[in-house]
């Protein structure tokens, strides 16, 4: 008995070398198997939204806070270089003011150019109706808003907007030159799940 196993351990051996008994307890540790989709990701989709974000400075309701002041040099340029102001803007569904709330621009925009008038945008968008209801969009990006159309990223998303990227395209609406309020003509273009 003893003689006729240790003549087949050697065959045991190469046996079980070469086909090895599966199992996570017998995987070496720098070895795991990975879910192919362990967050059950669907199919990614393009999606558009179109609407219209109010930057109100006028009256007793502003949504356009000044934060910061550039300071008061003589290199003051003309377009206002270093200032700051932070939004709690309304995104409405058409360009009236009463028009239906979809969510709001939450975020803060700088002069960032000491030529042409040009923003520094970083504001989210937090859609506040129907299944995005809760959900926000991150746009960071150049704004130079006397051009007729300005590009900027969008560069992620929470809720159903999980791993987002894509690009909106600002175009003003409206300005009054008086107050300052402007509502701009949002189209964002955004890749998710
Ligand atoms: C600004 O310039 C004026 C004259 O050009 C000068 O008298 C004044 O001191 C300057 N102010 C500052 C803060 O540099
Ligand atoms: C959106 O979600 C908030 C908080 O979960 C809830 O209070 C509100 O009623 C919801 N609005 C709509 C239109 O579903």
């Amino acid at each position: 008995m003893t003689k006729i196993f240790v003549f087949l351990l050697p065959l045991i051996i190469t046996f079980s070398q070469t086909f090895p008994a599966t199992g996570a307890d017998h995987n070496p540790a720098f070895l795991k198997s990975v879910k192919r989709n362990p967050m059950k990701l669907r199919t990614e989709k393009l999606s558009h939204f179109q609407f219209y974000w109010h930057d109100i400075i006028s009256g007793p309701n502003p949504t356009v806070v000044n934060i910061i002041q550039p300071p008061k040099t003589n290199k003051t340029t003309p377009t206002g270089f270093g200032m700051v102001n932070m939004i709690d803007d309304p995104l409405t569904e058409k360009p009236e003011t009463g028009s239906q709330l979809l969510g709001r621009a939450q975020g803060f925009y700088g002069v960032a150019s000491q030529g042409e008038l040009g923003l520094l945008m970083a504001m989210n968008f937090v859609f506040l109706t129907g299944k995005y209801n809760g959900s926000t969009l991150t746009v960071l990006g150049r704004n130079p808003v006397f051009h007729k159309v300005r590009e900027m990223p969008v560069i992620g998303g929470s809720g159903l907007f999980r791993f987002a990227r894509g690009y909106v395209q600002a175009s003003t609406h409206s300005f009054d030159l008086k107050t300052g309020d402007a509502v701009v003509e949002y189209n964002v273009h955004v890749l998710h799940y």
